[in-house]
């Protein structure tokens, strides 16, 4: 298969608002060792995207500077020592960048089969949020059915996914979100308790809702004063996991509950994690998460699609924090 020698990516000159991104040449990237190639269809678009785009979340070393974490398309070429995959081959991908192009290499133990019946535009959002709910709600915090489970920005990509996975192995779901209607599509996604946080102390909600037991889990993406309220809203032995700060990375704890309610308060990034580690995700996302995407019962919320060259209105979208579900780029 000839392929050509450049392709358009998006990139920025530096850091700044939306309009910052622009479409840019580049090199056609090539596969390194155990790497694959693959043209893409989609790409997702993801809020740590926008922290970068600002100049707060750079790529790890060794990734592309281009924007991007989760790829969908088709395998055009393999590297060294790579077989997982057929050339011609539909497949998803988590990448540390490089997403926001024409194409992009990913190792092939962090890439998976486009999951049956699913086209590869809503396969472009399955990677990042399915990769960081698996790791910190299952992995980390060790939900477990019968348990409660709390998360953050139900709406969110993360959020959408959370709801979903938690509920469908068996935890009993409660989310919190911005607006009436976001609480009434986390209610749609199976949350048995939707929290408008504008209207209602989450906490309180949160209490009543388990009969003054507090919440096993909590995922939390915001931060700041939810910090001492997730340690308030949690039940004894309850896992806290921090996948972001959306309102600062300070605040100020009581930590009497920590100790008295014995509480694990935890975090991650997955981003620069290596890719044995990714690839173990990979692994049990395949065997436990895919039978329940293509069964349709764990969906991709869809919120938009804007071209590849229209990145900059796909941030602008996401700064709104309209949106509800994932924000697509096409390629
Ligand atoms: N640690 C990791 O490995 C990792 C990996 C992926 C993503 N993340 C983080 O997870 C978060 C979600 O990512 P995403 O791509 O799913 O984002 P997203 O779709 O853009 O959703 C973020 C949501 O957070 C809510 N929000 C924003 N500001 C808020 C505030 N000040 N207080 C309360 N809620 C606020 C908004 O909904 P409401 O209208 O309901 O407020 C918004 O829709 C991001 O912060 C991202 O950086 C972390």
């Amino acid at each position: 298969m000839s392929l050509p020698e450049t392709m358009t990516a998006i990139g920025y000159e530096a850091p700044g608002g939306p309009d910052v991104l622009v479409p840019v040449t580049r090199p056609v990237p090539a596969p390194g060792p155990g790497e694959i190639l693959v043209r893409l269809a989609a790409a997702g678009v993801n809020r740590p995207d926008v922290l970068q785009r600002q100049g707060g979340y750079p790529p790890p070393k060794g990734a592309s500077d281009i924007p991007g974490l989760e790829i969908a398309g088709t395998v055009v070429a393999q590297g060294p020592g790579a077989g997982r995959f057929a050339l011609g081959a539909s497949v998803v991908g988590l990448v540390a960048g490089g997403g926001y192009a024409e194409y992009a290499v990913v190792h092939e133990t962090n890439a998976l089969p486009v999951p049956r019946g699913l086209d590869l535009v809503a396969a472009a959002g399955i990677p990042e949020t399915f990769f960081t709910v698996w790791s910190n709600v299952f992995d980390r915090a060790g939900l477990k059915p019968g348990e409660t489970f709390m998360v953050h920005g139900g709406t969110s990509g993360i959020g959408t996914t959370a709801i979903q996975l938690a509920k469908a192995f068996g935890a009993t779901v409660i989310a919190t979100a911005g607006s009436a209607a976001k609480c009434q599509v986390c209610r749609d996604l199976g949350a048995d308790l939707a929290v408008d946080y504008r209207e209602q102390e989450f906490v309180t909600a949160a209490k009543d809702f388990t009969g003054g037991r507090g919440v096993d889990v909590i995922l939390d993406m915001v931060g700041g004063d939810y910090i001492d309220k997730n340690h308030e809203a949690a039940a004894v032995e309850g896992r806290i996991v921090q996948i972001a700060f959306l309102k600062g990375p300070k605040a100020t704890v009581n930590f009497t509950r920590l100790m008295l309610k014995r509480l694990v308060h935890t975090g991650s990034t997955l981003r620069a994690r290596e890719v044995p580690f990714k690839a173990a995700i990979a692994g049990a996302l395949e065997a436990k998460v895919w039978p329940l995407i293509e069964a349709g019962t764990v969906r991709v919320v869809m919120d938009s699609t804007f071209p590849l060259a229209e990145a900059a209105a796909a941030h602008a979208r996401m700064e709104t924090n309209a949106h509800i579900g994932k924000i697509v780029l096409t390629v």
